[in-house]
């Protein structure tokens, strides 16, 4: 949502604020600021709408020297994005400044008491009330003031404090939105997500709910807002490395993450099957008790956006060979429904981040319910991830570009390996759980293929781009890839609509729609639901729809009513989906390239969404 950095120690603050913030500006990313504690003990600050490049220029210019500092870089929730509204905010002395992640609900009526108290505001931001209440708590203690803020404050919050009258130190908190602090020698770094910190240090402190720490160059401390007692945290390694959240050699890191495509699969699974027994071993649920697990007799999937999509496919895949009933849930909806759970009730939380407020607040109202919860989680040591009874990491290595590509082919590998997990305690054949293993590790080799003939899909993106209205339409296990794939067009070639349908849907209305200026991407790869999807596409053709398809190879016959084909290789129905959405994920791509568009910091989205 919004990306926070902050240091204190030997060196000028301002490099690792600046560089911290490019590693975390797929957060959000319209407009930023930094501020740092002169030598004199000034607090000097600067901001820019725009991009992180926009404030160094404007930086540039200015001194802003000092060994301590906060900076952050924005995902507009309360007020416009302008120069005014970007954080860091301060008091009415501009004495005390704040950066946050997060949304203060009760910000108005705080706001409200604080101005009939005489305080000036100068922003529509929730977060300048943070600053305005920190100084009218300040009692020559920052951390205090800060503490009994906290307290009448209600929402989400990740802040960071820096203050002129308690100099030496930094105050962070954390409720809802991530924060870690990195641990260094004679300095100390706080950032939104670990990436930020990579390069500077390895030793990781994960901040949980009710969290407030005093950062100091030499040390830290870190109290509960609740029972204000000091808390020992444990130093995790960072396991990340710096060539991960670089290029390797593309332009941008929406191709390199659709190019990793076979390499994650290979990642996702390695170490998960045992070919001649026809199982998986997941460790993640090895913690689990086993016959509770074989107790479980349904599965609800909730997650958001692209992730929900990859539950969509899980649902067909389990359904189909471990027989457990599965609903996938939105989870900004399931959070707010009234769901009938119990403990032979699995609930599966898909989310790459792990930050996802919708995602974290629905497992949170599921474990109050007594279901079981489990998490398929890309970020090592996420909220989600440690909120879930347990889970599987997918390994797919940090995803930068806003819009999901490879974390949601591998979450459809891991919800596979799942299938094969869960069906060999239950119904599954040892043959069956052998023959799904071993087409998943040809996965790799058949995306390989379809990415070789990726200048195919940049033409189609050429040819298609004065379109800007599309359909995507799908049945069973790639319904799911329709939906994911006119989501990735909106996200990243976004001045273009699209929507995703069954293909059944087609004839329920959306066919209104269809002229020679709507062309429809059918996903119809020779499976259970072929014929049908020839049917929907006839329909199409007759009113003078454009037909692309995505078929499987040697299927010539389509050729007679597409106007372009796109063809993968032919593997199970059930793992189609891998290779359907490797040509969207492309197209999408070319598209807004060909559009002139910013594919890998789309604008007004943001990598991981952690307010409502
Ligand atoms: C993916 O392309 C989107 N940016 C978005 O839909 C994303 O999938 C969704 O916000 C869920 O994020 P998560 O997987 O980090 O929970």
């Amino acid at each position: 949502m919004c990306g926070i950095a902050g240091y204190i120690g030997k060196k000028d603050a301002k490099n690792f604020l600046l560089n911290a913030l490019k590693k975390l500006e797929y957060r959000g990313y319209d407009s930023a600021g930094i501020v740092i504690l002169s030598e004199k003990k000034d607090l000097n600050c600067a901001k820019s709408v725009g991009k992180i490049k926009d404030l160094e220029k404007k930086i540039s210019k200015i001194d802003l020297s000092g060994k301590s500092g906060i900076a952050h870089t924005r995902w507009a929730t309360h007020g416009s994005p302008t120069e005014i509204n970007a954080h860091p905010h301060h008091d009415c002395q501009k004495e005390i400044f704040v950066a946050h992640n997060g949304i203060i609900e009760n910000y108005k009526s705080l706001r409200a008491d604080l101005e009939k108290l005489g305080h000036k505001f100068i922003s529509e931001t929730d977060t300048e009330v943070i600053s305005h209440l920190v100084e009218s708590n300040f009692k020559g203690n920052i951390e205090e003031a800060v503490l009994n803020s906290l307290k009448q404050m209600k929402g989400a919050y990740a802040i960071a404090v820096i203050s002129k009258h308690d100099p030496d130190k930094i105050v962070v908190a954390k409720k809802s939105s991530p924060l870690v602090i990195g641990v260094g020698v004679g300095e100390n770094f706080i950032a939104s997500d670990a990436s930020a910190i990579i390069g500077y240090t390895d030793k990781i402190i994960y901040l949980d709910d009710d969290e407030l720490g005093i950062i100091t160059s030499n040390n830290y401390k870190i109290i509960s807002t609740i029972s204000e007692n000091n808390i020992e945290k444990k130093q995790c390694k960072l396991e990340l490395e710096e060539y991960e959240i670089q290029k390797g050699g593309h332009k941008y890191f929406l191709f390199k993450e659709i190019f990793e495509g076979p390499e994650v699969v290979k990642n996702s699974v390695r170490g998960r099957i045992v070919s001649e027994a026809g199982l998986v071993k997941l460790g993640g649920l090895e913690v689990l008790d086993q016959q509770r697990l074989r107790k479980i007799n349904r599965i609800i999937i909730i997650a958001c956006g692209t992730a929900n999509y990859a539950g969509k496919v899980g649902e067909y895949m389990i359904e189909e060979y471990a027989g457990i009933p599965v609903e996938v849930e939105i989870a900004s909806e399931f959070r707010y429904r009234k769901p009938i759970i119990d403990s032979q009730t699995a609930v599966i939380a898909i989310s790459q981040s792990g930050e996802t407020a919708d995602t974290l607040a629905s497992i949170q109202e599921a474990k109050r319910k007594g279901a079981l919860v489990l998490g398929i989680v890309n970020t090592v040591g996420s909220t989600i991830a440690r909120e879930t009874d347990a889970g599987i990491y997918n390994h797919a290595g940090s995803e930068i570009s806003v819009a999901s590509t490879k974390a949601f082919i591998s979450q459809i590998i891991v919800l596979a390996l799942l299938t094969v997990y869960l069906g060999r305690t239950r119904e599954m054949s040892l043959v069956t759980g052998k023959r799904l293993t071993d087409e998943i590790k040809k996965l790799p080799k058949l995306m390989k293929k379809i990415l070789n003939s990726c200048s195919e899909i940049e033409k189609l993106a050429k040819k298609y781009s004065a379109y800007r209205n599309f359909f995507f339409l799908g049945r069973k296990y790639n319904y799911p890839i329709a939906c994911e794939g006119a989501l990735k067009l909106k996200e990243i070639a976004n001045t273009i609509h699209a929507e995703g349908y069954a293909g059944g849907e087609m004839k329920h209305g959306p066919i209104a729609m269809i002229d020679e200026n709507f062309p429809c991407f059918f996903i119809a790869p020779r499976d259970s639901v072929y014929e049908k999807m020839w049917s929907n596409m006839e329909e199409v053709k007759a009113r003078g729809g454009q037909i692309i398809a995505i078929t499987t190879e040697g299927n010539k016959e389509i050729e007679n009513l597409a106007d372009d084909v796109i063809y993968i290789p032919k593997t199970l129905e059930m793992l189609t989906p891998i290779l359907t959405a490797v040509p969207l994920h492309l197209f999408a791509a070319y598209m807004g390239i060909e559009l002139g568009l910013d594919i890998d910091q789309p604008r007004n989205l943001a990598k991981s969404v952690t307010v409502e």
